[in-house]
């Protein structure tokens, strides 16, 4: 039987793990699996919402890892992680995505011998003063298995000298969750509560330190909002960072931007699905609109889903207002429904591939008590290497 610990600390993890868990519960006997929660997001609007929402076990393992600076809180997971590592003894680490919590324990996992599975791999933005970037570099040169959810994926790790035999395209896990939900979040009545009409509105969501951080991004991209607001009302469902900078900034809400708290999974399902465009720098949310054909202005100068640009209803418009304004208007003024585009494998299916490739590969590398790694294979993953 096949151990394996599944890593969960933010809230873009939450939506991915989902049906990992639950796939590994359908496969029955062949693997057994502990749920680490690091505690990087501890809100419950900000993490319980969501396991209540997706239908998520509790954590096995919570580990209280909240706030600081990026050392503070990547050391303090990786501190807690190592014993949960040490006393399970786990065949695989699973993580998703490209928070700290990510890094943090493929990290741990792979300095005590232990195989980590990295779900998402291969995303690249080029854009190396973002957190994010870093985790996901990182975490792919530590992972033994790669698995991509698109071909530009593929090439960015081929690029990298990472070996074809530990990368397998299995799709995006996130719209496995998008497409099981959907008809669930039909029952939100979030759209009566806040008094909107179906397409009569945009969604923005915004919490990127690049953005929000610096007084006068933030302030660039209100000025772009206010006048999207003048001719179609702006939900803004705010990330506690976001607020905390526009009251430190004194920067207020133009008229016609509706901020609310942050909403859990179904509620915002419902709210950007039925929305006429969405606003944001997040980067889950160009690969939903995407998947559901939901216009998407992105509000940086790069991404690292560029599958999304291509393939799907993203624009790229940065922060320049005049850029924002003039790809809002054109949306608003072009009536027609735009057709979901999702890109080949983002069909609610790539939980099924991850548990085969996972399955497919015997354990290799097994801890002795301590936490020495006593490895079967001494080559590292990554270049050059074979497994
Ligand atoms: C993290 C991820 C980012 C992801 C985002 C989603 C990293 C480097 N960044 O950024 O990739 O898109 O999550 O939200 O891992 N806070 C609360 N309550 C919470 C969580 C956070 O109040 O439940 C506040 C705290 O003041 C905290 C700040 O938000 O210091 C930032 O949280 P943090 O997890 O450090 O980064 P995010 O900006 O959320």
């Amino acid at each position: 039987m096949m151990k394996v610990l599944n890593v969960v600390g933010a809230r873009p993890n939450f939506m991915k793990m989902a049906p990992i868990i639950a796939e590994m519960n359908a496969r029955g006997g062949a693997i057994t699996q502990t749920l680490v929660h690091t505690g990087q997001h501890y809100d419950d609007a900000m993490s319980g919402a969501f396991f209540r929402d997706l239908g998520m076990p509790e954590p096995d393992v919570y580990l209280d890892a909240r706030d600081g600076t990026h050392a503070e809180q990547t050391a303090r997971v990786m501190l807690a992680f190592e014993g949960v590592v040490v006393a399970h003894k786990p065949d695989w680490v699973v993580v998703v995505g490209d928070v700290n919590s990510t890094l943090a324990c493929a990290l741990v996992a792979a300095k005590l011998g232990v195989r980590v599975a990295h779900v998402e791999a291969g995303l690249r933005s080029g854009d190396w003063t973002m957190p994010e970037e870093i985790n996901r570099v990182l975490t792919d040169r530590l992972s033994h298995l790669l698995l991509t959810p698109s071909p530009d994926a593929d090439q960015n790790l081929q690029r990298e000298g990472i070996d074809l035999d530990r990368i397998v395209r299995v799709g995006n896990v996130m719209i496995d969750t998008l497409y099981s939900q959907i008809e669930r979040a039909q029952r939100s009545t979030i759209l009566d509560d806040l008094s909107l009409e179906a397409r009569g509105f945009a969604v923005m969501t915004l919490h990127r330190p690049s953005n929000v951080d610096d007084p006068n991004s933030l302030r660039r991209i209100f000025a772009a909002v206010g006048r999207i607001a003048r001719a179609l009302p702006v939900v803004f469902p705010a990330h506690p960072r976001s607020l905390r900078r526009m009251r430190e900034f004194g920067v207020e809400p133009p008229p016609g931007v509706k901020m609310i708290d942050p909403l859990g999974y179904l509620d915002f399902l419902k709210l950007w699905s039925d929305s006429k465009m969405t606003l944001t720098d997040s980067g889950g949310l160009q690969e939903e609109t995407t998947a559901l054909g939901v216009p998407c202005l992105t509000l940086r100068e790069n991404t690292e889903r560029p599958i999304t640009v291509e393939q799907g209803t993203n624009q790229l418009v940065g922060l320049d207002p005049e850029r924002i304004v003039a790809a809002a208007e054109a949306i608003i003024a072009d009536g027609r429904p735009t057709p979901a585009r999702a890109p080949e494998l983002w069909d609610g299916r790539a939980a099924e591939r991850i548990l085969t490739a996972l399955l497919s590969r015997a354990p290799c590398f097994r801890m002795k008590d301590g936490g020495r790694g006593a490895k079967c294979d001494n080559r590292p993953p990554g270049r050059g290497a074979t497994s």
